[in-house]
């Protein structure tokens, strides 16, 4: 039977876990998220994304020592872009870096969603502290941490996940001057 699947429920379905259980990812799933970031559009297609991942026990734990937000996630990817790869957008003056890794990140937060994983961004981290720990090249400027693995069976969404601002607020139409 066609499975049919609805991208608005699977996006919907998605909120930040941060509570994990212990159960390890198995390396199938990991590789069909790592193929999702590599599909994941880039500017020009420079694709100056560079994606470290870990799931041993000593690694995850070096790692997330460089945040606050300890919840026992499993497998953890440090997204990085390298700088002189990225395309410069001479029209807006931004390198594309920061957007094309935000890009393959998400993409890979909704295929770990489809997988039946849980997953959540990371902010709050010391760059330097990860870059101190690991053998990440200095031209490779670190975005972002995401956290994955099997939700725990007591995890569930902050109330920060239904909280919407209005339609009014967060859409307009094009209006000319
Ligand atoms: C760029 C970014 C950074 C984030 N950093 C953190 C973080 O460091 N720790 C954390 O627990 N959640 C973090 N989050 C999760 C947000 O708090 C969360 O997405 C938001 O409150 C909405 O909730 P939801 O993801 O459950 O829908 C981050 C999300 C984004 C997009």
């Amino acid at each position: 039977m066609e499975v049919v699947r609805d991208f608005l429920e699977l996006a919907k379905n998605r909120y930040s876990v941060r509570e994990f259980s212990s159960k390890k990812v198995e390396k199938e799933k990991i590789l069909k998220i790592l193929e999702s970031a590599k599909i994941a559009p880039t500017a020009k297609n420079k694709q100056p994304i560079k994606i470290y991942y870990c799931t041993d026990d000593e690694k995850l734990k070096l790692l997330n020592e460089s945040s606050p937000c300890e919840y026992n996630s499993q497998l953890m990817f440090v997204i990085t872009y390298n700088l002189e790869e990225c395309w410069y957008n001479s029209h807006t003056g931004i390198p594309s870096g920061i957007v094309d890794a935000t890009i393959a990140s998400t993409h890979m937060v909704l295929e770990a969603e489809d997988l039946g994983l849980g997953s959540v961004y990371i902010g709050a981290f010391n760059p330097e502290i990860v870059r101190e720990k690991f053998d990440i090249p200095e031209q490779n400027q670190i975005a972002m941490l995401l956290f994955m693995g099997y939700k725990a069976e007591s995890s569930e969404p902050s109330p920060m996940h239904e909280t919407f601002k209005s339609d009014e607020e967060l859409f307009d139409e094009l209006k000319i001057r």
